[in-house]
């Protein structure tokens, strides 16, 4: 079974947790995607719930299944928010915004009372930082700010090039909130909690891809079936 399949394994297996009247975050992402195309579906055939989107794409992508959608400003408190991640540890700390909707993603994570993580189990790391950290920060003084972050890392104990990312077209990409994204190739980080906080306190620092303390439960698809994380 390819990477996809274990992804819809999953996202269809994030679809029993849903009830009637629930309030969704909906998360972003292929893995995610496949959630609410199966979500679509289900509200096709009558499921009502109320929706959040994480990203303009899954909005998008949820308003052509008519799958009714609200705000945070409207609906403040979520029950559940299914979302994607990048590495996922035992101890349920993530990376996420592979996909660049980190702090749209985080937002909603923590307006959810449970936030459940759907993926391959090619995700389960022993220890997060081999996939990138994605740093979001202002445009406005991004030079000033990447040695910043460049010094947070460090004081952290982590090492590693910062890269802005790029489109494939080779101009600055730019977030749904009109910012940049600092790739933070770091290969191992030992303590993600002190990195958290380092880079917290960086000004020009929006949000970082560290998910800690967010997610409740995983669910894991893999070729022996599903691994169930947490709660
Ligand atoms: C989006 O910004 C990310 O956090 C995604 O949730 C993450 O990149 C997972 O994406 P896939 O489901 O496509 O692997």
């Amino acid at each position: 079974m390819n990477a996809d399949e274990l992804k819809k394994q999953a996202a269809a297996r994030a679809l029993d947790l849903v009830r009637p009247g629930m309030r969704l975050g909906l998360g972003t992402g292929s893995t995610a995607k496949h959630f609410v195309d199966l979500l679509g579906r289900r509200v096709a055939e009558g499921l009502e719930i109320i929706c959040v989107a994480t990203s303009e794409a899954t909005q998008a992508q949820a308003l052509s299944l008519n799958i009714p959608m609200s705000t945070l400003d409207e609906t403040p408190e979520l029950d559940l928010t299914v979302d994607g991640a990048d590495e996922v540890d035992p101890q349920l700390r993530l990376i996420k915004g592979g996909g660049a909707a980190l702090l749209r993603e985080k937002i909603v994570a923590a307006a959810s009372a449970r936030m459940i993580v759907i993926a391959d189990d090619g995700k389960l790391v022993p220890r997060l930082g081999r996939f990138p950290l994605p740093i979001e920060v202002v445009p406005f003084g991004l030079e000033a700010t990447r040695r910043a972050v460049a010094i947070a890392i460090t004081a952290s104990g982590a090492a590693g090039e910062l890269k802005l990312r790029l489109r494939p077209d080779g101009s600055t990409l730019l977030t749904d909130g009109g910012h940049f994204i600092l790739d933070a190739h770091l290969g191992a980080i030992d303590q993600p909690e002190l990195l958290a906080q380092a880079l917290n306190t960086v000004p020009g620092v929006v949000e970082h891809g560290l998910f800690i303390g967010l997610a409740a439960g995983a669910i894991l698809a893999g070729a022996e079936g599903l691994k169930l994380l947490g709660r």
